[in-house]
């Protein structure tokens, strides 16, 4: 019985001193001085040990008791920060936990960096709402309901008249109707489309820009979208622009670049073209500019759309858009 409480002692006196908090402190007391705690097990126990040896080993135990309790006590003052200082037995050799400093997420950078190009550009930054009329995000964009186009965006409806939006297209139309010419206007922000696999995802981000006023061309779509290009990806890489098809565009052209990797000559992230789609432009039609009262005769202008992901996908050489989201410290550590 003796050693029993012997045992007893250093084992509260270990767990002592790693206790990290008052509540550990306080169930650490319960298990050991409660009214079901091991040192009152053994004080009930007392009665079963031959008579002889209960003065004793009472006397000790009822010892023990005393000291375990001035200890929880002090113990508790320290927490609750009135004890004297007690030393607590640190390892000054252990090496120190590393932190690492925060940064933008390579969308983020991507983005901020397209921006930046516009703004030098002298473009204007706006931002429009996520959950968008379906007149905004389609309609108004030329695309009727039942327009066949429609049917490129798999869309997240909402009601009837609500979703979320599957492009910055419709930051166009608001802020055409409610500025007069001549602007020229950069849009960013997150889209959503029903879609998911290594190169879709279903929320991503887009880079819309305009520029509409008198005599607007597409040899200044050609001008400034190469700009782009060059500042984002190198001087030396090559453009080509496709004729293309959107609903709010007249002519429309998908604009391609050289492949960053095979440099033209053909490998497995150009699907061995030697060109990369990386964005959608044209002239706007005269149709979007009657929804926004501004006069078909008297204005010109450009629009164009990017997947910010892609061109993220493009420039750090990453072939799986889900490596974005998924917050990996590991992935997101390179950036
Ligand atoms: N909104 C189009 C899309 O998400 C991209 C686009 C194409 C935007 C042509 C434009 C444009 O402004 O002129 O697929």
């Amino acid at each position: 019985m003796l050693s029993k409480l012997k045992t007893l002692e250093t084992q509260v006196r270990e767990e002592l001193d790693r206790v990290a908090s008052i509540t550990d402190l306080e169930a650490l007391q319960i298990r050991f001085l409660g009214r079901k705690g091991e040192l009152t097990q053994c004080l009930r126990e007392l009665s079963t040990i031959p008579p002889e040896e209960r003065p004793l080993v009472g006397q000790e135990a009822n010892r023990l008791k005393g000291i375990l309790e001035g200890l929880f006590k002090q113990k508790k003052e320290v927490f609750l920060g009135k004890g004297k200082t007690v030393l607590t037995r640190y390892d000054w050799s252990l090496p120190g936990r590393k932190t690492f400093q925060g940064r933008k997420h390579p969308i983020t950078q991507t983005m901020d960096k397209i921006c930046d190009i516009f703004s030098r550009l002298n473009f204007e930054m706006v931002e429009g709402p996520e959950v968008e009329l379906d007149y905004y995000n389609f309609e108004a964009l030329n695309m009727p309901a039942d327009h066949p186009a429609r049917d490129m965006q798999d869309t997240f409806y909402i009601s009837d008249t609500l979703l979320l939006r599957t492009q910055t297209s419709p930051l166009q139309v608001r802020v055409m109707e409610k500025n007069p010419p001549p602007l020229q206007v950069i849009a960013p922000g997150k889209v959503f489309r029903r879609d998911s696999d290594i190169s879709h995802s279903p929320m991503f981000h887009q880079v819309e820009g305009f520029m509409v006023g008198e005599d607007i061309s597409f040899g200044d779509l050609k001008g400034i979208l190469t700009f782009f290009v060059h500042q984002m990806f190198g001087e030396d890489i090559p453009l080509r622009f496709r004729p293309s098809f959107f609903p709010f565009t007249e002519p429309s052209a998908e604009v391609d670049m050289g492949c960053v990797i095979c440099r033209g000559s053909g490998c497995r992230l150009c699907s061995q073209t030697g060109w990369l789609e990386i964005l959608g432009s044209g002239m706007i039609d005269p149709e979007v500019y009657r929804m926004v009262g501004y006069d078909p005769d008297q204005v010109t202008g450009f629009a164009f759309g990017m997947g910010v992901e892609r061109i993220a996908m493009l420039r750090y050489g990453i072939d799986d858009i889900r490596m974005f989201f998924e917050n990996d410290q590991r992935f997101l550590r390179q950036f």
